[in-house]
């Protein structure tokens, strides 16, 4: 990863805007689909109230779209904190502190969100959980200046790639392995998480073809070595709204274990 912080952030102060938060609602849909994400900074929390900051986040969430569960048990607000005691093999990346390199959440599942937004409560203080974005848009820029980049579209769009889904989000609780199958890149849409994928692939039951696989290698090199990958951190107060369909986000490793962020996922509501 470049050490080079971009500072073309699509930033939006709250304090200074005088925004409603209906108001604000309407400006965060119009950038998650023009831009992809939109930061609001100095959002009106009390950082140290955990309980009431979630509760102003999903007020202005539910302005947004449809707030919906993370699991089974109907849990809206998700915490994001380092989880060393998780002992699940597949961890989700809100369960550790290393690098999450660029990808889509959900991506396994039938249904990926459309969008989520994380509010930041406390920032790792050692230097580490810099904050990473890449749009569709710019990957498929670079993929098109590619030689043959035609054909690695059309397998990245029309083939069905395998997706492991992790043990916290597994229907059956047996040590069977769930695969879902679809294609990366769809309309408007990118399904992409390299640990997953290659993951899935250990397995034998995994179906892929090796023109699969070499799409699948080149689709990496391009995001995770990407010119326009936007680097930055998120302070507390700030709270990211992310296009989960057409933006892929990272985070870097950290090691202060105070860092707490609170995560809510929501679809689009049908117009
Ligand atoms: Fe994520």
């Amino acid at each position: 990863m470049t050490n080079t912080l971009i500072q073309n952030i699509n930033y939006l102060d709250y304090k200074d805007s005088n925004l409603n938060y209906f108001d604000l609602a309407v400006r965060i849909k119009k950038d998650l689909d023009a831009v992809g994400y939109i930061v609001i900074q100095n959002f009106n929390v009390d950082t140290d109230n955990v309980e009431e900051a979630g509760q102003k986040f999903l007020e202005l969430s539910q302005l947004i779209g449809t707030p919906i569960s993370h699991d089974g048990n109907n849990k809206i607000i998700w915490d994001i904190k380092s989880e060393s005691k998780s002992k699940s093999f597949i961890k989700t990346y809100s369960e550790h502190s290393h690098e999450a390199e660029l990808h889509t959440d959900s991506q396994y599942s039938f249904y990926p969100e459309d969008y989520f937004g994380l509010l930041t409560l406390k920032k790792a203080e050692c230097g580490g959980g810099v904050s990473s974005l890449l749009s569709l848009k710019n990957i498929l820029k670079t993929l098109t200046a590619l030689e043959n980049n035609k054909e690695l579209i059309e397998i990245l769009s029309s083939t069905d790639y395998p997706f492991i889904v992790p043990n916290v989000f597994k229907k059956s609780k047996e040590d069977k392995v769930e695969f879902n199958y679809g294609p990366i890149l769809r309309e408007n849409e990118i399904r992409f998480r390299v640990d997953t994928f290659e993951k899935a692939l250990m397995h034998k039951e995994a179906i892929c073809s090796t023109a699969q696989i070499e799409a699948y290698q080149i689709l990496k090199e391009v995001i995770l070595n990407n010119y326009f990958t936007q680097y930055f951190y998120l302070e507390p107060k700030d709270l990211i709204f992310i296009n989960n369909k057409t933006m892929l986000h990272g985070r870097s490793e950290f090691s202060d274990d105070k860092r707490h962020l609170i995560r809510i996922r929501m679809n689009k509501n049908s117009k």
